[in-house]
């Protein structure tokens, strides 16, 4: 069994830190996309997410436009510019499609951005109030790696479909759910000796403690490697592992996404199901495609974690990875890329009350991976 012992105790980094930054939860993850409307379209369709809400042209907004849908307590939304020149195009053009926003929900906007910009964050935008006839909300925010930001949404005072400022959107056709929860963790992918940084920034700036830690011997196959710590925040609903990339004999993943995404930014979000079989069954059915697991994998699973409650067959035919911790076990499953540059893709998680993220499938989840990245020759 792949057991070990250093999951799941919270490490502070800083000594006797307060949770001086308390975060109810993810209020929302916004991407800039090329054209929202078609993403939408895909979020909708092949990922089964409703729409809530829309802000553009129709209602008064003429310089970008905003879908947002939701799964769950999953709140997507897709921004595209609507002219030329400014921040979203900037971002689309280097970056791709990509996160831009983690929003998190707390009940001070104003308190999150003086706390952290007075322990060295970078401000994105000072505290700001927007209202309509269904109240009010503050948001504020603060740069993380690269170019993405950390907005603080405060929205006690609201009681609209998203935020003041958008109209409910209704869109021709219907969608059906997948059974996608909430948001697991989010994972991003920073520069060559950057890790450490940023795992200071999320300790000292924003309150958090460490999970995890993993060295480059735990996370490397023959070719590739990478190094990965855990950030947590106090309540542990946010959770936000750091990786970069480690030496290997070929180009990691990791840099690969570097290189794509033209530096440090979100590399994959995990959403939780409670029945995981059931997801990615409708997810396939619906075109979303994942990493291929070979055979092999299977062939020795069980004596590695033990007894489960699911049927092998189910799992194997769909690739799910499984991994346990001193605690429970988990199932997991990786998507390709969902853009045309090789950058953020998603996970598919189910907890079964293993509180780690699958160390014990990395191996064999790099070298699925690199299999996909020798197809575009970009392993070397
Ligand atoms: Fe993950």
């Amino acid at each position: 069994m792949s057991t070990d012992n250093t999951s799941l105790k919270l490490k502070k980094v800083v000594p006797d830190a307060e949770d001086f930054l308390p975060i109810l939860g993810t209020d929302f993850v916004e991407l800039y996309v090329g054209n929202a409307k078609q993403a939408a379209y895909y979020y909708q369709q092949a990922w089964g997410f409703k729409p809530v809400a829309y802000s553009g042209l129709e209602t008064g907004r003429k310089d970008s436009v905003s879908y947002v849908l939701q799964q769950g307590k999953i709140r997507l939304v897709l921004t595209s510019p609507l002219q030329p020149e400014g921040d979203i195009n900037a971002h689309i053009d280097k970056h791709g499609d990509g996160v831009k926003m983690i929003a998190l929900w707390v009940d001070d906007a104003r308190k999150s951005h003086e706390e952290t910009t007075k322990r060295g964050a970078n401000s994105y935008v000072d505290p700001y109030e927007i209202e309509d006839e269904h109240g009010k909300a503050v948001i504020s925010g603060i740069y993380t790696y690269g170019e993405t930001v950390h907005l603080f949404v405060e929205r006690k005072d609201y009681t609209g479909a998203f935020l003041p400022g958008y109209k409910t959107y209704v869109p021709r056709t219907k969608s059906t759910e997948t059974g996608l929860k909430f948001i697991d963790h989010m994972v991003g992918n920073v520069g060559w000796n950057e890790m450490n940084k940023w795992v200071e920034f999320y300790a000292k700036v924003m309150g958090f403690a460490q999970l995890v830690s993993f060295d480059d011997k735990d996370i490397s196959t023959d070719y590739t490697a990478l190094m990965s710590k855990v950030m947590s925040n106090g309540n542990g609903r946010i959770k936000f592992p750091i990786n970069e990339p480690a030496e290997g004999r070929k180009k990691s993943q990791i840099e690969e996404y570097i290189d794509f995404y033209n530096g440090a930014g979100v590399q994959h979000i995990a959403l939780a199901t409670d029945n995981i079989i059931e997801t990615v069954t409708a997810l396939r059915d619906r075109g979303v495609e994942f990493l291929y697991v070979p055979e092999t994998y299977y062939e020795t699973l069980l004596d590695r974690v033990g007894e489960i409650d699911e049927d092998l067959e189910p799992l194997k035919e769909l690739g799910v990875l499984v991994d346990r911790d001193d605690e429970g076990y988990l199932l997991q499953i990786f998507t390709k890329p969902v853009l045309d540059r090789p950058t953020m893709f998603f996970e598919i998680i189910q907890r079964k009350g293993a509180q780690s993220f699958g160390k014990g499938n990395f191996k064999a989840l790099f070298e699925a991976i690199e299999r996909e990245q020798d197809l575009r020759g970009t392993l070397n």
